[in-house]
């Protein structure tokens, strides 16, 4: 990798995102420190995804502002020195490509650097991640965590400034997943790039969030810290953390029953 970036600052101040008059976030403030990893959590359907998408600008907010280090992103995306590492669901890899073709189209697509430099940066990051000796692998040959760890080394050669996980243990074991929370908290650590990661996985936050933001009703009332959140007396925030199972009168809409 080349020279070490400082970490950048995002604020997101009073955003609201509304789809068919319909509010899925409503006047939204909250701070990502620089280097931090800033979990975003909440249960399925508060928003997460669409917080996410719009902190990557490839979506605008209804109203409200999104500032990377003071400067609007709308303004910093159009600069091209703003870098964004995106590491979505595992299905972004071509599977008609190599792994080493397809960690290489980045460089390829932009001319950025010679065949042989490419060769080096793509070998350092395998190794970093633990993925040595798999360039010439099809993703096809790879397991789901595996693929994550690609998607990840994809977001980590094009030197980003921001970092956006979006469920990156979803799906997986609970061995596997936390292979993937060591290696972001690992990153996080030897690179410090501010990293926001969408989740409903309670270890992901407990071990590696520096913040954590619960969304519901399409805010964050309170930014916690793994301590607070497990600590808090907030009823929503307990029963999202330790849900009751209720067998006896479970909810079912009454025409199952
Ligand atoms: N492009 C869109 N058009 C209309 N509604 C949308 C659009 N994108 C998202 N929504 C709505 O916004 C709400 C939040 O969706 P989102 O995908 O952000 O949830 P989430 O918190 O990521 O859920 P999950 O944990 O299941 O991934 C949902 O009600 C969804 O239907
Ligand atoms: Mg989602």
């Amino acid at each position: 990798m080349g020279e070490k970036k400082s970490a950048v600052r995002i604020c997101v101040k009073q955003v609201t995102k509304t789809f068919a008059k319909k509010a899925v976030l409503q006047n939204l403030s909250f701070t990502v420190q620089p280097g931090e990893i800033f979990i975003i959590m909440g249960p399925s359907g508060t928003g997460k995804s669409v917080l996410l998408k719009l902190l990557s600008g490839l979506d605008q907010p209804t109203s409200g502002e999104i500032y990377i280090n003071d400067l609007p992103l709308k303004q910093v995306k159009k600069s091209n020195r703003y870098v964004l590492g995106l590491v979505f669901q595992a299905g972004a890899l071509f599977n008609s490509l190599s792994i080493f073709d397809n960690l290489a189209l980045y460089f390829r697509e932009r001319q950025i650097c010679k065949e042989a430099e490419i060769e080096k940066r793509i070998t350092h990051v395998l190794n970093l991640l633990g993925l040595q000796g798999i360039e010439k692998q099809m993703p096809s040959s790879l397991s789901g965590g595996m693929k994550k760890r690609v998607a990840l080394a994809r977001g980590l050669l094009m030197e980003p400034d921001v970092l956006l996980f979006d469920e990156p243990t979803s799906e997986l074991d609970l061995l596997t997943a936390s292979s993937i929370i060591e290696l972001i908290g690992y990153v996080n650590r030897h690179l410090g790039i501010t990293t926001v990661v969408s989740s409903h996985d309670i270890l992901l936050a407990k071990t590696i969030g520096h913040h954590i933001g619960v969304l519901q009703n399409g805010t964050m009332d309170t930014i916690y810290t793994p301590e607070t959140l497990f600590q808090s007396n907030n009823a929503f925030i307990k029963n999202f953390l330790n849900p009751r199972v209720n067998l006896e009168h479970p909810q079912f809409p009454s025409f199952l029953v």
